[in-house]
């Protein structure tokens, strides 16, 4: 039998809680087991019995409550769960969130939990513009909390528009789909058994002791494809260049700086059935480091470096006699003539299939949130629509797992 999917609903004080009321109706159809958690100023909107009513379950709203911690504690409440969706999440909870707070029973189970957590913001767009709210939305990303929304248009208050509307409910229903993934089957789950290597990030090649050269890439990509293959079960090895990203959970995360240690790092984690070469690695070094910090010379004449090729590490890997991945899917980030430069690194690196993207300043992609890619393979290119990094890496492993299903059919029950 498949595990009923757990979801634990905290609602916070905003007009669209009663969107929420919409929500849970339809994750009941769906066969979800939902859960209520309100916040004081959520219970202005919207009762606590409406969602009682909706969820067949009691809400639960108080931290200091005994009866209710007695029935289930707020630790339990963190735990027992497959997903924790926040929505509507305020501006406040937001920062409550970001602040480690938990002065309430809505911030208290999320410091406490250890499951995925999606929040869905909606408040007015200046408030969502605000630097501060950026800059906790920035902090909860890079601790690994998604995020799905806010959208724009009309809002609530009479003639004001913006970016700041909480998302409709399909939309929240696909994002929640997506992540609220049951453990066992996670266990069970389509990469099962599977040995994910991913690499991510930049590299940095040293100058001097002080100085080096780098490029913009913030490693998002890589590090949602590893999110994901370790929630359709596979064990994921993630080799990533100097990023400032929190590892995802369960992912065995090894830190390198340089190219050549990327590859050492590589090397070591193989055998693999899947490499994802997600990183920007650099494609020079300088021939010798100096070992001091370089000085201004008097004259004013600015030093010169001989440069050294750095090894291709997915060449180096998709064209090993022994131990080459099953499947060896590249990256192909350009800034002109993208699909034509991807199916010449489609033959060129030995790649299964090339993941291309144009990485042009004006697309914002490099340390953006998103993507438009398109992927390459022998039997021709697909074009994806723009999608968060989250959705691209979900579609893309999803896609590794098929194509492998395809390779080796499954086991039957007898073996
Ligand atoms: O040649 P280019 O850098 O555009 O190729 C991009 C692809 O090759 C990416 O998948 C990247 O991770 C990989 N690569 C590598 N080692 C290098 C250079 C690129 O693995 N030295």
């Amino acid at each position: 039998m498949v595990a009923k999917r757990r979801v634990l609903l905290i609602v916070s004080g905003g007009i669209a809680a009663y969107k929420c009321l919409d929500l849970v109706r339809r994750l009941g159809e769906r066969g979800f087991a939902v859960r209520t958690v309100m916040t004081k100023a959520a219970e202005r909107f919207v009762t606590p019995l409406s969602f009682g009513a909706l969820t067949n379950e009691r809400v639960f709203t108080d931290l200091f409550d005994l009866d209710e911690e007695r029935e289930i504690g707020h630790i339990r409440l963190a735990r027992d769960t497959d997903l924790i969706v926040v929505a509507p999440a305020t501006a406040d909870i937001i920062a409550k969130m970001a602040g480690g707070h938990a002065n309430d029973l809505a911030t208290a189970v999320l410091l406490a939990t250890d499951k995925p957590v999606l929040v869905a913001p909606a408040m007015n767009p200046r408030m969502w513009a605000n630097p501060a709210t950026q800059r906790n939305v920035r902090q909860l990303r890079a601790d690994g909390i998604h995020f799905v929304g806010p959208a724009s248009g009309e809002m609530a208050e009479r003639g004001e528009a913006g970016t700041g509307r909480l998302v409709e409910v399909p939309e929240l229903i696909e994002a929640i789909e997506r992540l609220a993934m049951p453990e066992s089957a996670a266990q069970s789950g389509a990469l099962a058994g599977r040995h994910v290597l991913i690499t991510a990030g930049p590299t940095h090649e040293p100058i001097d002791p002080v100085r080096y050269i780098a490029n913009r890439s913030s490693g998002k990509q890589g590090y949602e494809i590893a999110a994901a293959a370790a929630q359709l079960g596979a064990r994921v090895t993630l080799v990533s260049g100097p990023v400032t990203l929190t590892p995802p959970p369960g992912v065995e995360t090894i830190r390198v700086v340089t190219a050549a240690e990327m590859l050492e790092a590589v090397s070591k984690a193989l055998p693999a059935d899947i490499g994802v070469f997600a990183a920007a690695v650099a494609d020079w070094r300088l021939a010798q480091p100096k070992p001091e910090k370089i000085k201004k010379s008097a004259g004013g004449a600015a030093p010169t470096f001989k440069l050294a090729e750095n090894p291709d590490i997915l060449r180096t890997v998709a064209t090993r006699q022994t131990d080459r991945p099953t499947l060896i899917v590249g990256f192909a980030a350009e800034t002109e003539d993208v699909l034509a430069h991807a199916k010449k690194k489609l033959k060129s690196k030995g790649a299964d299939w090339i993941v291309a993207n144009d990485v042009s300043p004006e697309t914002g992609i490099m340390g953006g949130d998103h993507n438009t890619v398109h992927l390459v393979t022998a039997a021709g290119v697909e074009n994806w629509p723009n999608m968060s990094k989250c959705d691209v890496a979900a579609r893309l492993v999803e896609r590794i797992a098929q194509h492998l299903d395809q390779l080796r059919p499954k086991r039957t029950a007898a073996e």
